[in-house]
């Protein structure tokens, strides 16, 4: 099996030869060559790069053997041209000029074509094809609703999100507006990525796990849902993630994906359990084990292998993104790792 038949195969929960691995925020990051071109060029400028964007993407697959790579970009990059001035603030995040804050500022956000406006970020899609061939699928990528209104409501990052919470419950109108124009804009653009070429999409709802059950099913997920069954027809696998979110799992299994990604705060089989047996399952090693001695690496990683065996249907990750300080031999040496211990012949 090649690494992109082994990784799409886990992802319809059919028999693989071995677990398939790749790691949320795998691209730059990590590399010395990326910091290098972050001392040269502003984040929101390199995307208006696709070969260097091209280069970053496939960089972790030479490196590190994963089975997958995802496109280089960021999840506030189709806001720019829905007309939000935002800048990315090294050791912070995204910063957003005006924060949105009531119904009128709706007002402010514009129609596009990203297949006009997002150009670049559609050209690296072609160019890192063309770099992988069928070496690894390229996944691609987008915010969901919820956590991209997180940010442009508070404007910064935030540990709590109060403020986008308030208006959730304060101006429904706002929020429903607002959740509505988000879920849009990102069905467009996850669509004109898979027509570029992504073979796998991945939602990221990180900041989900802030919501109760009740309040997501009201305020969340019909518009992560109508992001997800918008994509049905074309056929590529769907990933949907959210971190501190153990109690939303039954809920996101329903919003339409063929993945759930979880986060380290559950135990895999567990975790399983409330996602339910249909759903293929992604994740879910403490990005934080990565720091330790090796060993422990190994400790943590055998046991999220033995709460995934014995049904198909596991794509190993970590449980969030890479840690920026993590040693670049440990994520080497643990896609061996998953590898090896995964080993078993193909059934035919
Ligand atoms: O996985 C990858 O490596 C592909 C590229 C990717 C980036 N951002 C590049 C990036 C992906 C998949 C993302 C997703 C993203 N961005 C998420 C969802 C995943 C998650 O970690 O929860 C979120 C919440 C963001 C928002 C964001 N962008 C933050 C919080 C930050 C700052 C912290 C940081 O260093 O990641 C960014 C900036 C950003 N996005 C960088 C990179 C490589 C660092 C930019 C820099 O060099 O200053």
């Amino acid at each position: 099996m090649t690494p992109s038949q082994r990784f799409l195969a886990a992802c319809r929960r059919q028999p693989v030869d071995r677990t398939p691995v790749w790691f949320m925020r795998q691209a730059g990051r990590i590399f010395p060559e990326f910091r290098a071109l972050r001392r040269q060029y502003g984040f929101v400028e390199l995307m208006q790069h696709p070969d260097l964007c091209a280069e970053i993407t496939v960089m972790p697959v030479e490196r590190l053997g994963v089975d997958a790579a995802i496109l280089f970009a960021d999840i506030m990059t189709p806001l720019a041209p829905l007309g939000v001035d935002y800048r990315i603030e090294p050791g912070v995040g995204p910063v957003v000029g005006q924060p949105l804050a009531a119904a009128a500022d709706l007002g402010r956000l514009r129609r596009f074509d990203p297949r006009e406006e997002l150009a670049p970020v559609l050209e690296t899609v072609r160019l890192v094809r063309r770099a992988l061939g069928d070496r690894v699928p390229l996944i691609g990528f987008a915010g969901a609703p919820f956590t991209l209104a997180c940010y442009l409501i508070e404007g910064r990052p935030s540990r709590e999100f109060h403020r986008a919470r308030a208006l959730m419950y304060g101006d429904p109108a706002f929020w429903h507006g607002l959740m509505e124009r988000l879920a849009e804009t990102v069905l467009d653009y996850l669509r004109a990525q898979v027509e570029a070429g992504v073979q796998a999409v991945q939602l990221f709802d990180s900041w989900v796990g802030g919501l109760g059950p009740a309040a997501y099913r009201r305020f969340v997920l019909p518009y992560s849902s109508r992001v997800l069954e918008g994509l049905a027809d074309l056929g590529v696998p769907r990933i949907h993630f959210g971190t501190g979110n153990a109690a939303l799992l039954p809920l996101m299994a329903e919003a339409g994906a063929e993945v759930v990604g979880v986060d380290w705060r559950v135990d895999l089989d567990r975790a399983w359990e409330a996602i339910g047996p249909d759903k293929a399952i992604q994740g879910n090693l403490d990005p934080a084990a990565l720091l330790a001695p090796f060993d422990q690496v190994e400790e943590q990683a055998r046991d999220v292998l033995r709460r995934a065996a014995g049904r198909p249907g596991h794509i190993f990750n970590l449980g969030h993104g890479v840690l920026p300080e993590t040693p670049v031999d440990h994520l080497r040496r643990l896609v061996e790792l998953v590898h090896r211990e995964t080993e078993r012949p193909a059934e035919a």
